[in-house]
């Protein structure tokens, strides 16, 4: 397989690239791009940043569970990620009486740790599948392009996978399908809890303060991964060693000021900087609205439950932090994409491109094409939302529209038997997950508040048929009422969240059974009547907008080819490495927001007894105290909490290391700033940026407040 190595940094009037700007590889980081790191301040090598060969810093960075990144930190395996990456763990080990989530949790030595079901990735190699990618997807359409894509990618991968030793290949598409890259990646799958602070520290400032500056959350977690006695992935057992990395960071105590060099290596999920004005006003007008007003109401619901109640508090807590979270994001992404004009600019920037396209008939359709693909689709893009973020955004409907895949494997003829019990054995468990995290009176109100939601926000001729007839039975289709009612009796009467009707399903299971459930009947008239007459619409949407967009994308660079020299492809969840600053920033007119927060700060937010400012009265009184030992900023004159970079960054470097300019732990990334929600469209140059957790803090944390010396032993500081 050939390697490419294509970097280029474009400097368009579609992206005006700013020096803080870009998520690059760092494994095919050009010469001008570390020349620029240089210029900054970095003292490493490239080959220190990334070796095929040798240890590098890239062996320290790991991909932590569904979608955060978390960092080696000892010759021990010892890794520090965000709380909120390790919440749903943290959650998971707790009960009402050992409430690790409030309280926190240390183990002060290896047997105390705690197993979990997070796994981790190493990435071992990368190889450009440009050419190979190319040849299987030669001469198709757009249709069959995205058809065969993904049976392409498995030819790939299945060369590299080795599920002995952990290792599996994925296929990323770069700069919108113009460059394949596949990244290996070895996965470990013991990995076990080992501290975590309470949670009035770790979520400090609560959904008040996500998304914010100045912040003063102490938002980290530690784990350990564990490898067999040979050091390869394995089962959790108790005779596995703790994994001897290829490279640890090393953590620095010294502490920095504003305008250090800043570096962050981490798996940014996702951004779209060459989205056009048309998925703009998509998002704006009718995706982004929908997705608030549902979650708001979901959000409510679980909310007046998780206040009253411990027991509540900890089943809800990680499902509800995630609707939170991209619930404020896609609320403020919208405000900052209106209020920078973003649509506005994307709309000069493609009349530009369209002139400069005139004539060449490869691009001079494209934006014609682009408003045709929108045109066809929008009419349904609400429907799609209110089903995804509403009817399946009751916990209950969204189990029940998994067992669309029993009714399948009963209706067809051909399923096996040992196909059909293996399916129903995967459902049972799935209840299990499921009713162990369901709150059933907020459920009721979420099912009842989203389908009235549908009735009155979704086009009548898009309803399914006859749904909506049926509660007209109950009562007035205009009052809250009538679908409280409705949810009650389907709450009452359905087999899943009663154990001995469910007992007796999966025992005789039958399709009638299922059809008649009344969880059951309702996800599925929904989902069906999406699937049967929507679904391709949306499919045909989708490959549309990837092949006008891999055209407009090489357009981009062939309209500049001189200004063309560094460039970086969108995020799209594998390994990059960003460079910036720490930096303060005037969010608005006269106003300076600086660098760091200190211990300060959080006495100011303190709010005894309050949901999301309290804090444990032994904390209160030591930080009072000001007993900050080694971790006491010099600059300050106290305890930096937290600070700001320049960094671009987003959702997916939860957890990420953020370094120095010789690689040493300063912080870690947890969060972007509210100015700059616009992120994943447009990079800001002067008001993104990017919230970190002082290592300091961290380790203040650990060892004052925790007591757990054990850990901050394991650690290699640099004073
Ligand atoms: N906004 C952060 C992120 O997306 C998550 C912060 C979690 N805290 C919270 N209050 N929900 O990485």
């Amino acid at each position: 397989m050939k390697k490419i190595i294509v970097v280029f940094i474009l400097i368009t009037t579609v992206l005006k690239a700013s020096a803080d700007e870009g998520m690059w590889l760092p494994m095919l980081l050009g010469q001008q791009v570390y020349d620029d790191m240089v210029k900054r301040g970095l003292k490493l090598t490239k080959e220190q940043l990334y070796s095929i060969n040798k240890p590098s810093i890239k062996d320290a960075i790991i991909i932590f569970g569904g979608g955060c990144t978390g960092e080696i930190v000892s010759n021990s395996g010892l890794i520090f990620t965000n709380h909120h990456c390790g919440y749903a763990a943290i959650a998971g080990a707790s009960t009402v009486d050992h409430n690790y989530l409030r309280d926190g949790f240390y183990a002060y030595t290896k047997d105390q740790e705690i197993k979990s079901t997070i796994t981790v990735q190493f990435l071992e190699r990368i190889v450009d599948v440009t050419s190979d990618v190319e040849a299987g997807l030669k001469g198709l359409n757009w249709t069959d392009r995205t058809k065969k894509t993904a049976e392409v990618y498995k030819s790939i991968t299945d060369k590299v996978t080795d599920a002995a030793n952990g290792l599996r290949g994925q296929v990323y598409s770069m700069f919108k399908g113009n460059q394949f890259i596949m990244y290996v990646y070895k996965t470990y799958r013991d990995v076990r809890l080992v501290g975590a602070p309470p949670e009035d520290f770790g979520k400090f400032g609560g959904d008040t303060d996500n998304w914010e500056w100045p912040r003063h959350t102490c938002d980290f977690s530690v784990f350990r991964v564990y490898s067999d006695k040979d050091g390869k992935p394995a089962d959790y057992s108790a005779a596995n060693i703790p994994l001897k990395p290829k490279w640890s960071l090393p953590v620095s105590i010294k502490g920095f000021k504003d305008g250090d060099f800043a570096m962050i290596y981490g798996y940014p999920g996702g951004t779209n900087r060459y989205e056009t004005s048309y998925g703009i006003k998509l998002k704006n007008d009718i995706e982004n609205p929908s997705l608030v007003d549902l979650r708001d109401v979901r959000l409510k619901y679980m909310h007046e439950r998780m206040i009253k109640d411990p027991a509540i508090k900890l089943k809800l807590a990680s499902y509800y932090a995630g609707v939170a979270n991209y619930w404020k994001f896609y609320d403020g992404e919208t405000k900052q994409l209106e209020k920078y004009h973003t649509y506005e600019s994307k709309q000069k920037a493609e009349r530009d491109f369209m002139t400069w396209a005139k004539g060449k008939p490869d691009y001079e359709n494209i934006f014609r094409d682009y408003e045709a693909n929108y045109a066809a689709w929008t009419p349904y893009a609400k429907q799609r939302q209110y089903l995804i973020e509403g009817i399946l955004g009751s916990p209950l409907i969204a189990y029940a529209s998994s067992l669309q895949q029993l009714e399948n494997a009963m209706a067809k003829s051909g399923t096996s038997d040992a196909d059909f019990k293996k399916a129903l054995a995967a459902a049972d468990i799935a209840r299990k997950n499921f009713i162990d995290g369901e709150d059933i009176p907020s459920d009721e109100k979420i099912i009842a508040s989203t389908a009235m939601m549908y009735n009155h926000d979704i086009d009548k001729n898009q309803y399914p048929i006859g749904f909506y007839d049926q509660i007209k039975n109950v009562g007035n289709l205009n009052d809250e009422a009538t679908y409280r009612t409705w949810a009650s009796s389907l709450i009452s009467n359905t087999m899943i969240l009663d154990d001995a009707k469910w007992k007796a399903f999966i025992d005789k299971p039958d399709a009638v059974t299922l059809q008649n459930d009344p969880a059951y009947a309702y996800a599925s008239a929904f989902v069906k009547n999406y699937n049967l007459k929507y679904a391709k619409n949306y499919a045909d949407f989708v490959s549309k907008n990837n092949e006008l967009g891999r055209m407009y994308m090489k357009g981009i660079m062939e309209q500049n080819p001189a200004a063309v020299k560094k460039m970086y492809p969108d995020a799209n969840f594998s390994m990059r490495v960003s460079f910036g600053n720490v930096k303060s920033y005037n969010p608005r007119d006269a106003v300076h927001y600086d660098y760091a927060t200190t211990s300060k700060g959080v006495i100011e937010k303190y709010v005894p007894g309050d949901y999301e400012f309290d804090l444990p009265q032994k904390a209160v009184d030591m930080l009072k105290n000001r007993d900050f030992g080694q971790y006491m900023d010099k600059t300050k004159n106290d305890l930096v909490t937290c600070f700001i970079t320049t960094n671009d960054i987003t959702g997916g470097n939860s957890g990420s290391p953020v370094m120095d300019a010789n690689g040493n732990l300063i912080g870690l990334a947890f969060d972007g700033n509210y100015e700059a929600l616009s992120h994943k469209i447009a990079f800001d140059k002067d008001l993104n940026r990017t919230i970190n957790v002082d290592v300091r803090y961290v380790l203040w944390c650990i060892d004052k407040l925790g007591g757990a010396k054990n850990i901050i032993n394991e650690l290699k500081l640099v004073r």
